[in-house]
């Protein structure tokens, strides 16, 4: 009875099993190229060829392109020179002596490069103002399929970020991306930029298309800052105090010594103008202000009573010496 049982699987399930599991490997088709990415619109060629001749026909199932069940060949090519079927599955089929049928799918994948890849600034607009947050925000049109896009962000050559989509969609979307920034002086003059890149691998075109949004300028905004709070000068002829300081807008000077206003709106003065002292300049445009404090000294060369000395002693061995 139990032998009979292991005969019955033998006999029918184990053949049932290797018909299921190995039936593209068993099927005598072969596909050339076994995977097509074309882009939408595109022209697209598929051999399929089989090692069985004579058999009950083959032919190629599809809704653009397909091939009429043909009995007397080994190689019939599915072709299609405006391929605009977003979920097209081609199937090659055979069929073999003894009524069995078996066959291969072709997968195939649709690409279309988008329409427009845009960036801008959400909610905003004009200057950014230092340490702030802002977002910038990516449109990327009609693009298939999204599984094979990437967003990439950009400010000047570094990679900022990038984003991946998992939708399996096949047919063109839209898709919009956002990136929080928060800006800072050093980027003045800084471009931002988005790239949509599909990467469709290695049956896809090489290299793989990209496409970038114009460069976002951003403006900045930074209240002025010096880099030393004090700063010491000894008097000479030529020296100056120099208090000019970055800053976005532009910033305006005011100068003090003591409790005495000046009437000075230069951000540098000539020493020569000045008597020993402390100054103090303060820079400010419309974020704030920032001040830092000149120590002016005499020029440090005074007669001692050792120089005073020294000169006498030289008189004297001058005159010892006459
Ligand atoms: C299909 O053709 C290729 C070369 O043209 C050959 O190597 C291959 O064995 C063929 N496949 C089958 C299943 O006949
Ligand atoms: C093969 O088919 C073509 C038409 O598709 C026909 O002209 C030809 O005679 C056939 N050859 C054989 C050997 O059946
Ligand atoms: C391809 O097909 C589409 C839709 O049928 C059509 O609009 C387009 O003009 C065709 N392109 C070419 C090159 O034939
Ligand atoms: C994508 O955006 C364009 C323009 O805004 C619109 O015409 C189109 O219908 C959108 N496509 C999808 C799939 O939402
Ligand atoms: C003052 O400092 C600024 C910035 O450090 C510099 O560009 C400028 O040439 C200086 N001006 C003078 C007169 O030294
Ligand atoms: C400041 O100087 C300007 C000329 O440099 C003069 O016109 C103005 O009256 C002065 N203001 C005061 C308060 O001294
Ligand atoms: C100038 O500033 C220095 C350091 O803050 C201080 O030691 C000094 O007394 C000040 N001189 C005058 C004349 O206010």
């Amino acid at each position: 009875m139990f032998q009979h049982l292991i005969g019955f699987i033998y006999l029918f399930a184990v053949p049932q099993l290797l018909s299921l599991t190995g039936a593209q490997d068993e099927c005598p088709l072969q596909l050339n190229p076994q995977r097509v990415v074309v882009r939408y619109a595109g022209s697209v060629e598929v051999n399929c060829n089989t090692s069985v001749l004579p058999h009950n026909g083959m032919g190629w199932e599809a809704s653009e392109g397909a091939v009429p069940k043909i009995i007397n060949q080994s190689l019939i090519t599915w072709r299609v020179s405006n391929l605009t079927e977003w979920d097209i599955k081609p199937v090659c089929y055979i069929n073999l002596n003894k009524g069995a049928q078996c066959q291969v799918k072709l997968p195939v994948t649709i690409y279309k490069t988008p329409d427009s890849v845009s960036i801008s600034t959400v909610n905003h607009r004009g200057p950014m103002i230092e340490g702030q947050q802002y977002e910038l925000q990516c449109d990327v049109h009609d693009v298939a399929p999204v599984e094979y896009l990437t967003v990439k962000w950009y400010k000047g050559q570094t990679l900022l970020h990038q984003t991946t989509f998992s939708d399996t969609v096949e047919t063109p979307v839209n898709k919009t991306v956002t990136l929080l920034i928060r800006p800072d002086r050093d980027d003045i003059g800084a471009q931002y930029r988005c790239e949509a890149e599909l990467d469709l691998g290695a049956e896809g075109p090489q290299p793989s298309p990209k496409y970038s949004s114009e460069p976002l300028n951003v403006k900045v905004y930074y209240k002025p800052r010096h880099s030393r709070s004090t700063e010491t000068i000894i008097k000479d002829e030529k020296g100056v105090l120099n208090c000019t300081v970055k800053a976005n807008p532009a910033p305006v000077y005011t100068w003090s010594s003591g409790h005495l206003n000046l009437n000075i709106s230069s951000s540098v003065i000539k020493v020569s103008e000045l008597s020993p002292g402390n100054y103090t300049c303060t820079a400010t445009n419309i974020l704030g202000s920032d001040s830092k404090v000149f120590i002016l000294k005499s020029t440090g060369i005074r007669p001692t009573f050792w120089t005073v000395l020294t000169v006498f002693q030289l008189s004297v061995a001058l005159i010892s010496v006459i």
